[in-house]
């Protein structure tokens, strides 16, 4: 059996007893695994939607904000692009599909399982080459810098960051960033959730840094997967450090 096999089988039989939310994670493993062709990303991400909107709540950017992920990737056309927060790979899947060929996508995702969950579905949407997921987080001490050392994100090298985790991290996590240098000047920073659950102080500094060094346009959507909850999305561009 391969380590993989192992830590999965390893996972299944943890979730099994009891741990509903890992249970529901693994059961949208076996829905896209067994309902998706092989390869097929858009079924993929079509098969994570319904189960998103039918069988159960998944914090996934979901379809409506997707729609701006999507276009965000495809005005930056990144070679490097990191995220924060991989969950079950559904905005993985989704930055993957608009990057260019060549591109590459790093995850940051501070619990394993997700971070199983998430490669299991790159795997099977045939994206596993290109996305890869770093557990960790990004003010843990240790994971900015393996980002460096043994992935390829270089000083600079950037282009697209997709931020989806923990809203109180968003701020500092952004400010670790691009004191390590990493983001290119002209890269896209995407944050899902300023509006709900909210992260203030993301949105003040924005608001504060427009025209300095960054410019921000404000998307009005909705929480994922219902039509009642409003939130926003940030879309921002770096326009290197002022002077
Ligand atoms: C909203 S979900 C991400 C959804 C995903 N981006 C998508 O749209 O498919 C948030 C994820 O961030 C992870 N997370 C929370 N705090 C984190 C941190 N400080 N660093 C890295 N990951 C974190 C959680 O474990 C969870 O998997």
């Amino acid at each position: 059996m391969s380590r993989i096999s192992y830590l999965w089988s390893l996972l299944k039989s943890a979730a099994r007893k009891g741990e509903t939310d890992d249970a529901n994670k693994l059961a949208l493993v076996e829905h896209v695994t067994a309902n998706a062709p092989r390869g097929d990303i858009d079924a993929a991400i079509k098969l994570i939607d319904e189960f998103g909107s039918r069988t159960a709540f998944l914090m996934n950017i979901g379809d409506e904000k997707g729609e701006l992920l999507d276009d965000a990737v495809r005005r930056a056309r990144p070679q490097i692009a990191l995220e924060l927060g991989a969950f079950c790979g559904y905005s993985g899947l989704r930055i993957a599909r608009s990057a260019p060929e060549g591109s590459r996508l790093y995850s940051v995702e501070m619990n394993p399982f997700n971070a199983e969950v998430a490669t299991r579905i790159w795997e099977h949407a045939g994206v596993a080459d290109r996305v890869a997921a770093v557990v960790g987080a990004i003010d843990d001490g240790k994971t900015l810098g393996r980002l460096t050392d043994e992935f390829a994100v270089g000083p600079g090298s950037v282009d697209f960051l997709f931020i989806d985790h923990h809203q109180p991290c968003y701020l500092p996590d952004l400010l670790q960033l691009l004191g390590a240098g990493l983001l290119r000047p002209g890269a896209t920073v995407l944050a899902d959730n300023v509006g709900f659950p909210g992260s203030p102080k993301y949105r003040k500094h924005m608001r504060e840094h427009e025209g300095v060094d960054w410019q921000t346009v404000e998307h009005k959507t909705h929480l994922e997967y219902q039509s009642f909850v409003p939130d926003l999305v940030l879309e921002s561009t770096y326009l290197g450090e002022k002077a």
